[in-house]
């Protein structure tokens, strides 16, 4: 069907689809290294290391060097800005080193997140003045895609249009993130029903707005229970609560999710995942990861520890063995 005022060229769209589509290509998923810098600052904290400049340029970039096994899993790397313009361990500028290994190099474009006044503690991101300004400069800089994450529902919804309209003018893919925080003790159905009910405001906006869904991808929650549930759930439960909510609410025009963490533990997250895959349920999209948290645990106490060695002259390089795989990541006021 063609629009009476198209707001993107067949080129721009043809574009945004293949970007979309390298993304969730079989068995690629993505890195999410864009901390702000005051979340990073915990994160360092968390393993004494203090948020500077150094420290922060040392780690960001380090996921990214990561073993050769790793780049056909994660070649798709979501910075924040200071990291797009930091130059890596090596000399060499982070989406250099992104692309020389075949990745496609996203950027976080919120300002953060604010408090919605009247709202029972709901949020929304900032940043969309000069956003169109700051998507071309990236676009000029090496970035193909863009997260912007965002809560409140109907605020959020309109945010997120905004935000998608001004990439795809841009050239840079949108990724979608209507996030849901796992807050409180409701069982999968609780989560099931918010689950259905944000997707639902979003692409009823989106849609509105003739956003061209081809060249979108959505990044949202599993359906899990609040981390103050009591009652377990298994894997194959969690998916048969995932997919479903999604058939509800997702277009299939959307070519694949990049599902977050959400404070799931490394090995959890993997589970989910892999049984959500598994499901026997029709599924038109990729199905993939972005996590943060489920990614990086592991590789920051190993790196901690290494460093630990290292300033003591005690370090050998070899393999550490990962200790936090089962540890919850959930942190309660968590903000990315
Ligand atoms: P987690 O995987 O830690 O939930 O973060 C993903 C993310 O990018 C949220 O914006």
């Amino acid at each position: 069907m063609t629009y009476p005022y198209p707001a993107l060229t067949p080129e721009q769209k043809k574009e945004l689809t293949d970007i979309a589509h390298r993304i969730v290509a079989p068995g690629k998923g993505i890195l999410v290294a864009d901390e702000s810098t005051g979340s990073i600052a915990k994160r360092l904290q968390s393993i004494g290391t203090e948020n500077i400049k150094e420290n922060r340029r040392f780690h960001r970039p380090l996921l990214l060097t990561a073993d050769d096994r790793v780049n056909p899993c994660t070649g798709l790397v979501i910075l924040f800005h200071e990291t797009l313009y930091q130059k890596a361990v090596g000399g060499r500028p982070s989406p250099q080193v992104i692309k020389s290994k075949g990745g496609v190099v996203g950027i976080r474009v919120d300002k953060g997140v604010v408090p919605l006044a009247g709202t029972n503690g709901e949020t929304t991101t900032q940043g969309l003045d000069g956003l169109s300004e700051s998507c071309a400069q990236y676009k000029k800089d090496g970035a193909d895609f863009a997260k912007r994450c965002s809560l409140a529902i109907m605020e959020n919804a309109s945010v997120l249009v905004h935000y998608a309209s001004i990439c795809q003018q841009n050239g840079i893919a949108p990724i979608v993130e209507p996030e849901i925080l796992p807050v409180g003790n409701h069982d999968l159905k609780g989560s099931h029903d918010v689950a259905t009910t944000v997707p639902v405001a979003v692409y009823k906006a989106l849609s509105d707005h003739l956003i061209y869904l081809e060249g979108t991808l959505l990044k949202p929650n599993m359906v899990t229970p609040g981390y103050a549930c009591i009652q377990k759930f298994s894997n194959e439960d969690i998916a048969m609560a995932t997919v479903p909510a999604l058939h509800r609410t997702v277009p299939p025009a959307v070519p694949g999710f990049t599902f977050l963490s959400g404070g799931q533990s490394e090995e959890e997250a993997s589970a989910n995942l892999n049984a959500i895959n598994k499901c026997l349920l029709l599924k038109p999209w990729a199905l993939t990861f972005s996590y943060d948290r489920a990614l990086q645990a592991s590789a920051l106490k190993a790196w901690a520890l290494a460093n630990s060695l290292a300033c003591q002259g005690k370090y050998t390089p070899s393999g550490q063995s990962a200790v936090t795989a089962s540890e919850s990541l959930f942190i309660s006021n968590h903000a990315y």
